[in-house]
């Protein structure tokens, strides 16, 4: 029985900014009010905890235990929760859904008042850790810190799932495949028999593609400058791969010619501006619908010719695919048990928690889609 006493157990920390996980022993403290203490079942590796490493995005001081797309077990909960208990199987959400803000109480966003993306304290509501290392507080990141044994979430940070799900599986419905996917069915509701254009075929990329097929697009065409990756985009629904280096002709314009006009639904998946305007330019230029999807490095800008709107494309963006966490994710884990899409070709390997470092060295080569962590 560990409830209200303080876990020790081990978890990945990083100590400073471009240091390598170094796994260690920490003490969890116990949930307070509106908070949930998780075990830890199964942690996906994402691009957005090596921009973390990196610094490419906006990160909280040091020490810090990344993390953000997993499954897991309540341990514990703390005062005032009341729709979760002990056992219950949950994934963490890093866009958490607190139900009484604008943002929740509107059905035009998936965005809470809580979301800690631009300016992560990487503390507690109560401004206070739950994490400590020989002696020191350790911040959390993005009101999840998946990479650790035990973690400490807000309870506007959990969504309870189905007790039968495969944490190894659905711990990607925590942040990579929701993302791409809901990019696709919810933020652009591609009609069917659309023609889309995914930039980038990592996870994200690849989820695109699973929601283009299940909405029933009927071309799908890949960018990518790693042709390693159009095999699996093909099993996935890809009818056409693209190798902007094979062109000498902006990638754009390849575009519009192949699809006789420009596409329905442009998707950008990898996180630069050149592939942001490229993905915007190749729509068609009245019906056209492009998204951002990939997380820019920060301060970085746009421009284009504001011309280029006038006909009537669209332009979006959306992050965790415009899914409401609490409301949606549930559903997700209970479609992918329904088979209505499939996980496993997103997972290319898995790795003991013990081998983090090695994990994010595969996805740095390029070699993974993603690596799950187990532990
Ligand atoms: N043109 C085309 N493809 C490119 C280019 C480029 N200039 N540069 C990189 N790529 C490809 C890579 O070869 C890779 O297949 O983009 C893909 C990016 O995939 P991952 O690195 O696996 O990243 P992923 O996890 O899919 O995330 C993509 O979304 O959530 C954000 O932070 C994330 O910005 C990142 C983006
Ligand atoms: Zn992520
Ligand atoms: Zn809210």
């Amino acid at each position: 029985e560990t409830a209200g006493k303080v876990i020790k157990c081990r978890a990945a920390i990083i100590w400073g900014d471009k240091q390598p996980f170094s796994i260690e022993d920490i003490e969890v403290a116990p949930p307070r009010a509106h908070e949930v203490r998780i075990k830890i079942l199964a942690s996906g590796i994402c691009r957005s905890d090596d921009h973390a490493v990196n610094g490419t995005i906006s990160n909280p001081a040091y020490p810090i235990i990344l993390g953000h797309e997993a499954a897991g077990v309540v341990e514990s909960v703390g005062e005032g929760v009341t729709n979760l208990k002990p056992g219950d199987k949950v994934i963490p959400l890093f866009v958490p859904q607190c139900g009484e803000c604008r943002c929740c109480k509107s059905p035009k966003t998936n965005i809470c008042v809580k979301t800690k993306l631009g300016n992560n304290t990487g503390l507690m509501e109560d401004n206070t850790s739950r994490f400590s290392c020989k002696g020191k507080d350790i911040y959390n990141f993005i009101g999840t810190s998946t990479f650790t044994e035990y973690t400490v979430v807000s309870d506007a940070n959990v969504a309870k799932i189905d007790a039968s799900a495969p944490p190894e599986k659905v711990c990607l419905i925590g942040c990579g495949f929701s993302t791409g996917y809901g990019s696709a069915v919810k933020v652009a509701k591609i009609e069917p028999g659309s023609t889309c254009v995914i930039f980038g075929l990592g996870g994200i990329g690849l989820s695109v593609v699973i929601g283009c097929k299940v909405a029933g697009a009927t071309r799908i065409i890949g960018v990518d400058i790693n042709p390693e990756k159009f095999a699996k985009a093909k099993e996935l629904g890809v009818t056409d791969c693209i190798n902007p280096q094979d062109n000498t002709k902006p990638i754009h314009e390849v575009l519009i010619e192949l699809t006789g006009g420009g596409v329905d639904y442009a998707f950008e998946c990898i996180g630069h501006i050149n592939s942001m305007t490229s993905a915007l330019l190749s729509t068609h230029y009245a019906l056209g619908t492009c998204i951002i999807v990939g997380v820019a490095p920060k301060s970085s800008q746009i421009s284009f010719d504001p011309m280029i709107m006038l006909f009537g494309r669209t332009l979006k963006g959306a992050c965790f695919g415009g899914f409401k966490g609490k409301d949606c994710v549930p559903q997700l884990v209970s479609d992918y048990l329904a088979k209505k899409f499939d996980l496993d070709g997103l997972v290319t390997h898995t790795l003991p928690f013990e081998k983090i470092n090695e994990g994010f060295e595969l996805l740095r080569s390029g070699k993974s889609i993603r690596t799950v962590l187990l532990f």
